[in-house]
């Protein structure tokens, strides 16, 4: 289907199928929610949204069917497929792990040795394992590797863990980290956009980056006694200078500013010292820096 619109492949469902959808809509971009279809179209965007299986993501923008993809890390790696990452997006994160049978031991990594290891994630383990210079057998599953080790196929498995949930369910738990993933948005390395399409593609790009700014920053205001402007000023970690506004009384002065969220707790304290009263922090949907 060749309409001119921008292609972004995601995961149809699974672990970053809403956090994805979440991330287009703090973009402004409308989506009809039905992941029953295969493309969806964007109501306010020249966008479409291709669904799939996480797995088919990278080849479908390796080959530029889809201009952007969002996928996990761990799928990227693993498929070897010629993209490259554009931007890591902070969600989806977990990590690719050995796990063991729950009433089993594992300290030591030389305890892999000639053992069997089931995974959906070959060309990952492989690495690790040579790296750590172990002979073990990889057994290639393409699915519910969990049950592969109570089944009597592997002695343990390779796979993701994010909460931990799918472990325990399996009388499972984990060991040795494989590799650190996250959720990322990615192109090919095959660069062949039309030019209508590369505005569009540098159009989006910078809704989720403002996007993923803002998610980390939040709008702080408060009023301060006017004396102790030029300490309050210097204890705020704004992205710019602050704002101040003057106020119908005199002695007190409004203070606005962005801050990185996680800052706050650590100035809260100084800021009442200093006088500080009514201190407000609200939520930002975008940035343009
Ligand atoms: C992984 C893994 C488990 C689950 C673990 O699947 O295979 O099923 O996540 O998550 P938990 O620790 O929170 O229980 P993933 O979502 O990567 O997708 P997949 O089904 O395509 O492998
Ligand atoms: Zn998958």
């Amino acid at each position: 289907m060749e309409n001119g619109n921008l292609k972004i492949a995601v995961q149809k469902k699974g672990r970053l199928a809403t956090k994805t959808f979440e991330l287009l809509k703090l973009c402004g971009i409308d989506v009809e929610n039905n992941s029953e279809k295969l493309i969806v179209t964007a109501k306010n965007f020249n966008l479409d949204i291709l669904q799939l299986r996480d797995d088919d993501i990278p080849e479908y923008v390796q080959d530029s069917v889809a201009d952007f993809g969002i996928v996990g890390e761990n799928v990227l790696q693993e498929k070897q497929a010629e993209c490259r990452i554009v931007q890591q997006l902070g969600f989806g994160k977990c990590q690719l792990r050995i796990a063991i049978p729950e009433n089993e031991s594992l300290n030591r990594i030389e305890e892999l040795e000639g053992k069997r290891i089931a995974t959906s994630y070959k060309y990952l383990l492989k690495n690790y394992l040579k790296n750590k210079n172990i002979n073990a057998k990889i057994i290639e599953l393409s699915g519910s590797v969990e049950i592969a080790t109570s089944l009597g196929i592997a002695d343990f498995i390779c796979d993701i863990v994010s909460t931990g949930t799918t472990l325990k369910m399996n009388k499972l738990k984990k060991s040795f980290v494989v590799f650190n993933s996250q959720a990322v948005l990615i192109e090919s390395k095959n660069n062949d956009i039309q030019n209508g399409k590369l505005k569009l593609k540098q159009n989006l790009q910078m809704r989720i980056d403002s996007a993923l700014k803002a998610k980390k920053s939040n709008y702080l205001m408060m009023n301060i006694p006017a004396g102790s402007l030029e300490r309050i000023v210097k204890l705020i970690p704004s992205l710019k200078s602050p704002t101040i506004l003057s106020l119908a009384d005199k002695n007190s002065l409004a203070v606005h500013a962005v801050i990185p969220t996680e800052t706050f707790w650590d100035i809260v304290d100084d800021l009442k010292n200093e006088g500080a009263t009514g201190i407000l922090l609200q939520p930002i949907t975008n940035i343009i820096l």
